[in-house]
C-alpha cells in the first residue's frame, strides 16, 4: 500500500509523515531528500549540467529511514547532513526542475517501493509518481506560518539566517515548483486536503493515521 503526502515547503509533511511511519510501523520516503541529493550532486559538478548527469549515472544512491532521521548515502558517502543546507535550498527547484532529475528520483522510487507500505511526501507523489495510491493527502498552511516553522527549524540548527530569508526561499520555491513544465506542485483531484495552519502537530498526526487506520479496515 501506498499512502502520500504533496504539499509546499513548510506545510508539515515531513515531520508528520515520520510521525505516522513511527506510529503505524510503516516504510518512510523523502523525495525531497532526493531532490537535495541530486542536487549537491550538481553543485559539487560546479553547476556543469553535462558533468552532474554523468556523476548521476556513475554513482549509486541509496537511502534508508531509521529513528527520525531519513539517511541518504552517494556511494558509500553519507551526505545525510550536508542536504540541509541554504546552498542546497536554493537550487534545489532549478535541479528537480530538469525532466532528467525527476525522471532519475522517480525511477529509484518505483524500484524502493515495490514491497510493503509505504507513506511518501513530495509535491507531485499523488499526480505524477504514484498516480494509484491508495490515500493521498495535500498539506498546506499560510506562508508566515510555514516561514516561521522552517526559520525556527533552522535556528535550531545554528544556521545564520533571518525570517525575511526563510521566507523569500519558501516563496520563491513555491513558485517555481508550481510553475515548472514537468509534474509541478498540484493537489490530485482525490487528495485529502489538510490546511495546518492552525492545527497542532498532534492532530495532524492523528487525523491522517485515523484515514489510514480506517482504510486499512476497509480493505481486510
Ligand atoms: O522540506 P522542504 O519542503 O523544504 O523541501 P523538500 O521536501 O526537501 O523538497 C525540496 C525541493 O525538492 C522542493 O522545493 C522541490 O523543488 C523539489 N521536490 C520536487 O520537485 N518534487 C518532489 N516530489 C519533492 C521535492
Ligand atoms: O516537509 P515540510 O517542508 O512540509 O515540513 P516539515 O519539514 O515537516 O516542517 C514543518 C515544521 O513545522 C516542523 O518543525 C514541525 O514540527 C512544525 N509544525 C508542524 O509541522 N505542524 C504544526 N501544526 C506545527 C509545527
Amino acid at each position: 500500500m501506498i499512502i502520500v503526502i504533496d504539499g509546499p515547503a513548510g506545510s508539515g509533511k515531513s515531520s508528520t509523515a515520520r510521525a505516522v511511519a513511527d506510529k503505524l510501523d510503516i516504510q518512510y520516503l523523502d523525495s525531497g531528500a532526493l531532490y537535495r541529493t541530486l542536487t549537491l550532486m550538481y553543485l559539487e559538478s560546479g553547476k556543469d549540467k553535462t558533468k552532474f548527469f554523468e556523476l548521476l549515472n556513475r554513482k549509486s544512491i541509496s537511502f534508508f529511514y531509521e529513528e527520525g532521521t531519513f539517511h541518504v548515502s552517494v556511494g558509500k558517502r553519507d551526505i545525510t547532513e550536508q542536504i540541509r543546507t541554504v546552498e542546497v535550498n536554493n537550487h534545489v527547484s532549478t535541479v528537480a526542475a530538469l525532466p532528467k532529475s525527476r525522471q532519475f528520483v522517480n525511477n529509484l522510487m518505483h524500484q524502493a517501493v515495490q514491497k510493503e507500505t509505504w507513506i511518501a511526501e513530495g509535491r507531485d507523489l499523488g499526480t505524477a509518481v504514484f498516480p494509484d495510491a491508495e490515500l493521498k493527502f495535500f498539506m498546506v498552511a499560510d506562508t508566515d506560518v510555514r516561514a516561521e516553522r522552517r526559520h525556527r527549524e533552522l535556528k535550531a540548527q545554528g544556521a545564520d539566517v533571518t525570517l525575511d530569508e526563510v521566507k523569500r526561499n519558501i516563496i520563491e520555491r513555491d513558485q517555481k515548483d508550481s510553475r515548472r513544465k514537468k509534474d509541478p506542485l498540484k493537489k490530485a483531484p482525490d487528495a485529502v486536503e489538510v490546511d495546518t495552519s492552525e492545527m497542532t502537530f498532534e492532530q495532524q498526526v492523528d487525523f491522517i493515521c485515523s484515514r489510514i487506520t480506517n482504510k486499512f479496515e476497509t480493505q481486510t
